[in-house]
């Protein structure tokens, strides 16, 4: 597989506006400093500090994402943000059915799906979480889960399913310091990159992420597994130096 690897940052509901400088700051210098094609990287943050960031980042490699969006282009829907919004304050990426939207916030297969579709629509790239919690991989219902969780998408957004990326997050791994082995993450990715093959005959140009508990010590082994095309990085993408490791492991 060519196409470079994809190291995004989930910051979740962290940052202020003081951190975010210092942080982004650091990145976007350590990311200068690493020589030849590197990967590609983004870092995915709380809405409101989208604007500060799109300063932040001008003229530098560090794309913006968002941790959610709207399945509603515009109207009656309090709280929410749709995707040409985030559009507009430079986000290139958003992250769909986070399995904290998943299970906080009741987020169905169906809700995802439509959440894909929308960015899609705004030209945003959803980043989409699929992965099964230890209960389901204990009773031996991984397989089942992250192809219903992969089919509702590729249902709702036919031929355009070759402009996602997929992000393989084993519930069980996040924000615990378990890691998925890199023979677990690479089983799980192969499965989807099969799915993903049947519904598009651009399934090459596809990133697949491995995302839970990803860090400095264990992201080069689990990006060398062939179907692993990047990270989806939390705790680890708070710290420049942590995160700039990972990059490093990267190209
Ligand atoms: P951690 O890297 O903190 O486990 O979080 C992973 C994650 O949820 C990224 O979206």
């Amino acid at each position: 597989m060519t196409k470079r690897k994809l190291i995004a940052g989930n910051w979740k509901m962290n940052g202020d506006l003081a951190s975010n400088d210092a942080l982004v700051r650091a990145l976007i210098a350590g990311i200068a400093g690493m020589s030849g094609s590197t990967c590609e990287v983004a870092v995915c943050v709380p809405a409101p500090y989208l604007a500060q960031l799109q300063m932040l980042r001008a003229g530098s490699r560090l794309e913006l994402g968002a941790q959610d969006v709207s399945a509603h282009a515009s109207g009656a829907y309090t709280g929410e943000v749709s995707a040409a919004m985030l559009k507009e304050f430079g986000a290139r990426y958003a992250i769909v059915g986070h399995s904290e939207r998943r299970l906080y916030h009741g987020e169905t297969d169906a809700l995802v799906a439509d959440k894909a579709k929308a960015a899609l629509a705004a030209g945003i790239t959803p980043i989409v979480c699929v992965g099964e919690t230890l209960a389901e991989r204990e009773t031996g219902k991984t397989e089942d889960v992250v192809k219903r969780q992969m089919a509702a998408v590729i249902h709702t957004n036919g031929h355009c399913i070759s402009e996602i990326v997929v992000a393989y997050e084993p519930v069980w791994a996040i924000g615990t310091g378990k890691t998925a082995t890199p023979e677990q993450a690479q089983q799980v990715h192969a499965l989807l990159r099969a799915q993903l093959k049947a519904a598009t005959e651009h399934c090459d140009r596809i990133h697949i992420l491995y995302g839970g508990s990803m860090n400095a010590a264990n992201a080069a082994t689990l990006l060398a597994q062939p179907d692993v095309d990047g990270g989806l990085v939390g705790g680890a993408s708070l710290k420049a130096p942590d995160f700039l490791q990972i990059i490093a492991a990267a190209l």
